[in-house]
């Protein structure tokens, strides 16, 4: 925390406001979802399309060059989000493209998935359980595969009513085969695009000035764009790669750092503190 009593007189704040009054923001590649476990990378959504069931050896190869090139670039530390843009663009239209080649089947992405290496955080069942039993909602904002997405949070079986999502869905014809993506394409530097064009306009979301947003990438610090007179928002990074060339950049962005921390350890001790002490308050 670069500083620690704007954190803690935010996180009051919010308390004193109480969980009617809050809406939680996240990202979910590397978010939401883990980094790595025990040393190897966790598939992002993208990923978890690499499976036979869906696409060929080829197609394989080329995603993972495609992921080689412009990665790095998208953790780069010494280019700017403007400078990055246009390779996100680029890459995320190539593997798209490359997807819908593959003429994937709506119906194997569930079984893709149950095959895949992919993990939630630990703690995320307290995360999702917690905010639905206070009734918070919980926007999911990811420029990563919609379908696959909430496949992944239906299969840990935590997909509740307050969780809504925004992100790349995928455009099957009546055979279920892919043929498009739908609408504007989302990638990690336009979010804020998504926010101010579709979820300033969820209304479960209105009347909720304060926000928790959770996030990777210096991308995501644009989710909350959306929001319209915000009176608390509370960031919170995960930095997960390139730590030490990135650690300044995240300090000096994000109100709390995480640090190769593969839990939701600190977002629920937050969220703990903002809801419990609103149950309290509304019995006395
Ligand atoms: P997020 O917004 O949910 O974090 O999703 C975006 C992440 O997905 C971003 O960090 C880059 C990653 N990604 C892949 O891993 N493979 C791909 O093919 C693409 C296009 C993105
Ligand atoms: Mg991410």
């Amino acid at each position: 925390m670069r500083e620690r009593r704007r954190v803690e007189e935010t996180i009051r704040a919010m308390r004193r406001a109480g969980a009617c009054r809050l809406q939680v923001i996240s990202d979910f590649d590397m978010t939401l979802s883990r980094f790595a476990h025990n040393g190897r990378r966790v598939p992002t959504t993208h990923n978890i399309l690499d499976n036979r069931l869906l696409i060929n050896e080829e197609c394989t190869k080329k995603m993972k060059e495609l992921l080689n090139t412009y990665y790095p670039i998208e953790i780069d530390a010494s280019r700017s989000a403007k400078e990055k843009l246009p390779f996100m663009v680029e890459w995320w239209t190539k593997v798209h493209e490359l997807l819908i080649e593959q003429r994937i089947r709506k119906d194997m992405l569930a079984q893709a998935v149950k095959e895949s290496r992919t993990m939630l955080r630990d703690g995320y069942k307290v995360f999702f359980d917690g905010l639905h039993e206070s009734q918070v909602p919980l926007l999911i904002f990811s420029a990563g595969v919609g379908d696959v997405l909430e496949e992944v949070i239906r299969q840990n079986g935590v997909f509740h009513s307050n969780v809504h999502v925004i992100s790349n869905y995928m455009d099957f014809d009546h055979a279920g085969v892919l043929r498009a993506f739908k609408g504007q394409l989302i990638h990690t530097f336009n979010k804020r695009e998504g926010a101010v064009t579709q979820a300033a306009g969820l209304a479960q979301l209105h009347g909720r000035p304060n926000v928790l947003l959770l996030g990777d990438s210096l991308g995501d610090l644009t989710m909350a764009d959306g929001v319209s007179d915000p009176h608390h928002v509370l960031t919170v990074g995960f930095l997960n790669d390139q730590v030490e060339e990135r650690k300044e950049l995240y300090m000096n962005a994000f109100d709390i750092v995480l640090v190769r921390d593969e839990t939701m350890d600190v977002p629920n001790a937050i969220l703990r503190n903002i809801t419990s002490s609103g149950r309290l308050e509304v019995k006395a």
